[in-house]
């Protein structure tokens, strides 16, 4: 069987464990040279071991892939660019760098604290940034590149509890056009996927009443391994005219996003006052207006 992605040298943060495990292995198995990157840290970013990320590298030697592990952070500007200098100097170059990496610090907003935003911030959207940026001389240079950055529909449509995570997912999507913008003509790519899988992250949602823990069973069906294959694909030559997309995995689902775009428009030649926004524009519009949906109000149909 032919390996898509024979001779690339691909970078995937918090590759020990949960969904960046499952892509470091499928794109070991696709030929790719990986730098698997993991903190080893809890689900809140404290702590740390060397642990996961070397079992990983482990499992990929195993398997007759070729790997090596990372233990820095991608908070850090400083460790981001040593996490893409050890590619380079470990295999010569690198081809690809997925932004997996995160932590979780979920609390309704009004007890939200500082720490609490900048820990979720620092780690998934300025991470992203970081991590982006140490590669994109790389590509430049490459006159190649292929970004999968990790986003959430937590982001993309809403959830409780997660403003630091929603803002960080969101900010992602923007950090993900504007490097597909700005770095089409050097041939580099950048896309975002949401993925639904079953590790650690979703175990941390309440599942203390009969609808949460029905839920749960029905998120435990969700397979990291799933999100795999379609990441890789990205990651190949073969994907070279798909950039600045958002897409979604969910077991044997793959989806599309939409990105906001106007969909209505209210004009009055004389131009508008405070009373007609309120009696004229607000009222035209409020047919359109969406919902406030969570995530799973939107996604209700049992994954399969
Ligand atoms: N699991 C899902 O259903 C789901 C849904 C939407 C989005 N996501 C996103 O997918 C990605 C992977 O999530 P997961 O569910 O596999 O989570 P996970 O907790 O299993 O894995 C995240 C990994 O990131 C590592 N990490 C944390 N901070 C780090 C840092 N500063 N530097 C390097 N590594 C660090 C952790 O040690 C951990 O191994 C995350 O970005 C997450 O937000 C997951």
């Amino acid at each position: 069987m032919s390996k898509l992605l024979e001779g690339k040298v691909i970078v995937v943060t918090g590759a020990g464990a949960g969904v960046g495990k499952e892509i470091a292995l499928e794109a070991a198995r696709q030929g790719a040279k990986v730098v698997v990157n993991d903190l080893g840290v809890n689900i809140d970013g404290s702590g740390g071991s060397a642990g996961p990320a070397q079992r990983a590298v482990d499992e990929i030697k195993a398997a007759g892939g070729e790997a090596v592990a990372n233990t820095e952070s991608v908070a850090e500007w400083k460790s981001a660019q040593a996490i893409i200098a050890q590619a380079v100097d470990t295999y010569g170059r690198v081809d690809g760098v997925v932004n997996n990496a995160g932590n979780l610090r979920d609390v309704i907003f009004h007890r939200m604290t500082e720490e609490d935003f900048d820990a979720v911030i620092k780690v998934h959207l300025k991470g992203s940034f970081n991590m982006s940026r140490a590669a994109a001389p790389h590509f430049k240079t490459e006159g190649a590149g292929a970004f999968v950055h990790m986003t959430s529909t937590s982001g993309l449509i809403g959830n409780f509890g997660q403003v630091n995570y929603c803002a960080a997912k969101m900010g992602i999507v923007g950090l993900s056009k504007s490097i597909a913008l700005d770095m089409e003509k050097f041939g580099v790519r950048s896309n975002c996927l949401a993925p639904f899988a079953f590790t650690r992250m979703v175990n941390t949602i309440p599942s203390d009443t009969p609808e949460g823990a029905a839920r749960m069973k029905v998120n435990q069906r969700l397979e990291a391994a799933k999100i795999a294959p379609f990441t890789c694909a990205l990651l190949t030559d073969a994907a070279k005219t798909v950039t600045g997309q958002i897409f979604g995995v969910r077991n044997n689902e793959i989806y599309l996003f939409s990105q906001p775009r106007p969909i209505r428009t209210a004009h009055r030649g004389e131009g508008w006052t405070v009373e007609t926004c309120l009696e004229v524009a607000l009222p035209m519009m409020q047919p359109s207006f969406f919902p406030l949906d969570k995530s799973r109000d939107v996604f209700s149909w049992d994954p399969v």
